[in-house]
This record gives structure tokens, C-alpha cells and sequence, in this order.
């Protein structure tokens, strides 16, 4: 699977680069500048980790602009955390970041509201301007994905989120197939059911661990299960549905 992570595909650092680059020191601003900004009606107060910045609207508002990016990354360029998480690496070279970070609501809401339409429209102007990143990144989703939006097609779901998938990739990596974005839903499906625990088809949908082609299979799975023959594949013979350590007949087992 090409671990092309969608939006930073191309360069990696230099559009960060680039913008940290631009603005200045924060420090060097001087009073006047201040006093125009406050004389401005802010919308509401800020979330807690920013309300240490309540009188100091020019450190995020660029006048005549608005909140800029590149005011947010003088403070927030080096977040090795995010960076190294698989879906929020993008941040390494996203060169906006209103949409999935609102502000002004008050002190109870963080500043964060991930929206994959914000995304997806970062990715379009991108392509639409770079067109080499457009051809690697735009090769839309196939039809039948009825639960994300047109625009959304354009996302690489499985380039942000394979860290993540239980299927083991069983189901392929077109996760938006089955599933949708919403925050809400996450990744539910509300209609779906789980087969008969009398099921023999487990395989079919679950691959096991790695340790199940090991040594360990014989030395130990099969032993806490009690069961003399058995063939990987055969998973109902010593699992149930609830749950994969809830083993059948023994009951709950956790090696360490
Ligand atoms: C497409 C949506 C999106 C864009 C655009 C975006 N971010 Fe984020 N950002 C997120 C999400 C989602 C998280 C993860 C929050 C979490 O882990 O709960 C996050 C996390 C962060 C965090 C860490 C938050 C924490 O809890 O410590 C910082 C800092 C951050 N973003 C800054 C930025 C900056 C600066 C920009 C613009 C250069 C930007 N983001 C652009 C969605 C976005
Ligand atoms: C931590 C960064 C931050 C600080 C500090 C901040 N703002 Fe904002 N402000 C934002 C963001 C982000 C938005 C965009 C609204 C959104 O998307 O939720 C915004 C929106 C606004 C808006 C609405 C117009 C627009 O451009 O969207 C006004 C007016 C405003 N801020 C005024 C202020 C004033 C006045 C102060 C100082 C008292 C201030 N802000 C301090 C981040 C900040
Ligand atoms: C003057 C420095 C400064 C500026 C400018 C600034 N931040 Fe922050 N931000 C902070 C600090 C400090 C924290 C708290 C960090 C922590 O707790 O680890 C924070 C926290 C955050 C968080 C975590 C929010 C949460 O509730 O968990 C996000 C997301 C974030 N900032 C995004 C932004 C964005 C987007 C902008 C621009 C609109 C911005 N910041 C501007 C210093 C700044
Ligand atoms: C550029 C990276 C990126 C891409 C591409 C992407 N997502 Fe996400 N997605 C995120 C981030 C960031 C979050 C917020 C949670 C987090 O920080 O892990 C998120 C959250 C979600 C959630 C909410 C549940 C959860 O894990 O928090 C679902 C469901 C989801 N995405 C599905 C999808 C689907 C389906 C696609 C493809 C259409 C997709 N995503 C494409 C980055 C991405
Ligand atoms: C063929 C359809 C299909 C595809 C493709 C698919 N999934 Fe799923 N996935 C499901 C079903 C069905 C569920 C169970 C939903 C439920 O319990 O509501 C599920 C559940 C999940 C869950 C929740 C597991 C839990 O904790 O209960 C995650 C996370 C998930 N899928 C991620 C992914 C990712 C990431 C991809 C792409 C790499 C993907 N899925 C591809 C059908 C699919
Ligand atoms: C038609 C596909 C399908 C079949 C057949 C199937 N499952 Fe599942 N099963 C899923 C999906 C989808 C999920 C939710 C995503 C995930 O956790 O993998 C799931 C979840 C599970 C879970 C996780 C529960 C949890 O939340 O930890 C267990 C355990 C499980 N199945 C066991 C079995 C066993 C045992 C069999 C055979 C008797 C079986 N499944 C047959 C699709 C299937
Ligand atoms: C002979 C009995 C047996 C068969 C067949 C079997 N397992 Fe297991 N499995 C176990 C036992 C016992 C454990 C817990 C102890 C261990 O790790 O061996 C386990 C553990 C697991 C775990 C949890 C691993 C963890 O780290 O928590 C998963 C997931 C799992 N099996 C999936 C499967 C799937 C999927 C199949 C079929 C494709 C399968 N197993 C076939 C006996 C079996």
C-alpha cells in the first residue's frame, strides 16, 4: 500500500518552512498595535489553552486579514506528537488552519473540530495549483460511497487511518466503501449486525494476529483453549463474538 500521506505528499516541510520563515518575532509588537485590537469586539471568549492570549488579539488576528496560519505556527511549529501521529501528520505542511480550528467559544470547548470537507477543499486548491500533486492525490474513489460527500472522494482515507483499521486491510483500503466521517458516527455503522456467534465463517472478515502463525499457536493458544486440532482459520472453535479475549469455554484470558 503506498504510505503516501494525502496532504503532505509532495514536500514535506517546506511549506512550514516557508511560513515560519514570514512572521517575525511576536514579542517585537508594539502597544499601538494592541489598542487596535482591542478596541475590536471579540466575538466571544477564548478556549483555555489560548485565554492566556485574551488581550493580545494580534497574536493570532493579522490585520486587515483575519486569523492567519502564519501566526498560529510561530507558536505551534514543532509539535513532534502530532506530527508523528498517522492523522494528524498533514500537519507538517497544511498551510491553513481555519475550519478545524474555531476560537471564541468560550473556555468548556477546545479549539479543535476536525472537519474531512475542510480537508477535502485544502486538498482540491492544492491539486488545482499543483498540478503533479493533483495527479497523485486526485485518483478518485470509485462509486457506491454514499456515506461521505462528493467532495470528500478526494481523501485518502486509508493514507491517515490504516494505523487504525481492524479489518487488518481484509477489507481493502477503501475505508470510505463502508464508512463515513462524520465525528458524530465515527466509525459506526448503525446498521450493521454481527453474524451468528454460530457462525464458522470468522475468517472471512477477521484475520488473527501474527502470533497465530508462530509457535505460540501450538505452544499456547491452543493450549488455553483446550482444543487438540484446530486449524487457524477455525476461529469459532475458541472464539466468541464479544470479545477476542473472552475465549470459548475458558473464558477471559490476557497473556502478558
Ligand atoms: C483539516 C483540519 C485541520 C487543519 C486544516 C489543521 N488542523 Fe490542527 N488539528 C486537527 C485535528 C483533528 C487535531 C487533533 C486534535 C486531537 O488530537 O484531539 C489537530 C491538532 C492540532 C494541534 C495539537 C492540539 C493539542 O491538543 O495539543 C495543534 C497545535 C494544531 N492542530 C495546530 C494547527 C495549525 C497551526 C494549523 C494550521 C497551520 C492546523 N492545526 C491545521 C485538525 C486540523
Ligand atoms: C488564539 C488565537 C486568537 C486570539 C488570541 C484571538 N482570536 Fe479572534 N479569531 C480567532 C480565530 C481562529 C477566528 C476564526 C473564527 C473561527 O473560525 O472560529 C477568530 C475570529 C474573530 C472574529 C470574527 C471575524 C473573523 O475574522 O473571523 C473577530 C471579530 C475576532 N476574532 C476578534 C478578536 C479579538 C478582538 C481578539 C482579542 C481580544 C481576538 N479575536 C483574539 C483566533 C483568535
Ligand atoms: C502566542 C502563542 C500561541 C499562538 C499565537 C497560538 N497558540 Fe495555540 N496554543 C498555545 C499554547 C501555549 C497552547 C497550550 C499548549 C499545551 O497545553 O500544550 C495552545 C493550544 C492550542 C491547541 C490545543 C487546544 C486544546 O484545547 O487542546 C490548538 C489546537 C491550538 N493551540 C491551535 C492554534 C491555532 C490554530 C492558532 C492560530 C489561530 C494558535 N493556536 C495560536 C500558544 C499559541
Ligand atoms: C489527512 C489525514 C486524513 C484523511 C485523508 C482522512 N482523515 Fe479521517 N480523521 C483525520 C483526523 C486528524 C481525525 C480526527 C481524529 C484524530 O486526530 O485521529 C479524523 C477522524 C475521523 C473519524 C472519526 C473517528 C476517529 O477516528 O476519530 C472518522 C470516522 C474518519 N476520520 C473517517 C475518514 C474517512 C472515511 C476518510 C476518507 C474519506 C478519512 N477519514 C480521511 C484525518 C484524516
Ligand atoms: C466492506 C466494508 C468495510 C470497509 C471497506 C472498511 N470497514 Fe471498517 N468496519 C466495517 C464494519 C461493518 C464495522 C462495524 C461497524 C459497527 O460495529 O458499527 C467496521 C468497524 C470499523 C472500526 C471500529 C472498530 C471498533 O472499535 O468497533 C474502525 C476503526 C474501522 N472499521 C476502520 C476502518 C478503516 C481504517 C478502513 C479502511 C482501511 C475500514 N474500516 C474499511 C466495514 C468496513
Ligand atoms: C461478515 C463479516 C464478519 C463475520 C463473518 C464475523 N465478523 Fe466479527 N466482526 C465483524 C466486524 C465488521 C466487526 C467490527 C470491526 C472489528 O472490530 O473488527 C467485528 C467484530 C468482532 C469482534 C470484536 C468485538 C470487540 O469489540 O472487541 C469479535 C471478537 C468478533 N467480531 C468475533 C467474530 C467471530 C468469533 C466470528 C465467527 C464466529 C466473527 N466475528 C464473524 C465482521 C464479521
Ligand atoms: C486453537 C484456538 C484458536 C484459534 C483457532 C484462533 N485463536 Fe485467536 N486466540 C486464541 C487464544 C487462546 C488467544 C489468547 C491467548 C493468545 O494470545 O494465544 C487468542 C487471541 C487472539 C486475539 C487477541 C490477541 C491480543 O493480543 O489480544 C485475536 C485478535 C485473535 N485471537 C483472533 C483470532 C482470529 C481472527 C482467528 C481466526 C482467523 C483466531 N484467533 C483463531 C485461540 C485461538
Amino acid at each position: 500500500m503506498k504510505a503516501l500521506p494525502i496532504i503532505y505528499g509532495v514536500v514535506t516541510t517546506s511549506a512550514l518552512a516557508a511560513a515560519i520563515g514570514i512572521p517575525a518575532v511576536i514579542h517585537e509588537r508594539g502597544t499601538q498595535a494592541v489598542s487596535t485590537w482591542q478596541a475590536m469586539v471579540s466575538p466571544g471568549d477564548l478556549s483555555a489553552k489560548h485565554a492566556f492570549l485574551e488581550n493580545d488579539c494580534e497574536a493570532c488576528h493579522t490585520p486587515h486579514r483575519g486569523p492567519t496560519a502564519d501566526k498560529c505556527i510561530v507558536c505551534h511549529a514543532n509539535n513532534e506528537y502530532l506530527l508523528s501521529k498517522q492523522t494528524t501528520a498533514f500537519h507538517s505542511d497544511v498551510a491553513e488552519c481555519r475550519g478545524c480550528h474555531l476560537e471564541h467559544r468560550g473556555a468548556a470547548k477546545r479549539s479543535v473540530e476536525m472537519d474531512h470537507m475542510v480537508l477535502a477543499a485544502i486538498v482540491l486548491s492544492r491539486a488545482k495549483s499543483e498540478p503533479g500533486f493533483g495527479a497523485m492525490q486526485m485518483s478518485s474513489l470509485p462509486v457506491g460511497h454514499s456515506r461521505i460527500q462528493p467532495l470528500e472522494t478526494l481523501l485518502d482515507c486509508a493514507a491517515c487511518h490504516s494505523n487504525q483499521d481492524p479489518h487488518r486491510t481484509l477489507f481493502g483500503i477503501d475505508c470510505a466503501a463502508c464508512h463515513g466521517t462524520s465525528a458524530m458516527t465515527g466509525w459506526m455503522i448503525p446498521e450493521f449486525r454481527h453474524p451468528s456467534p454460530l457462525s464458522t465463517d470468522c475468517a472471512q472478515c477477521h484475520q488473527a494476529p501474527p502470533s497465530h502463525y508462530m509457535m505460540h499457536f501450538q505452544m499456547v493458544s491452543m493450549k488455553v483453549a483446550g482444543v487438540v486440532h484446530a486449524d487457524v482459520s477455525q476461529c469459532f472453535l475458541c472464539h466468541q463474538t464479544n470479545s477476542w479475549n473472552d475465549i470459548r469455554g475458558v473464558g477471559w484470558y490476557k497473556h502478558h
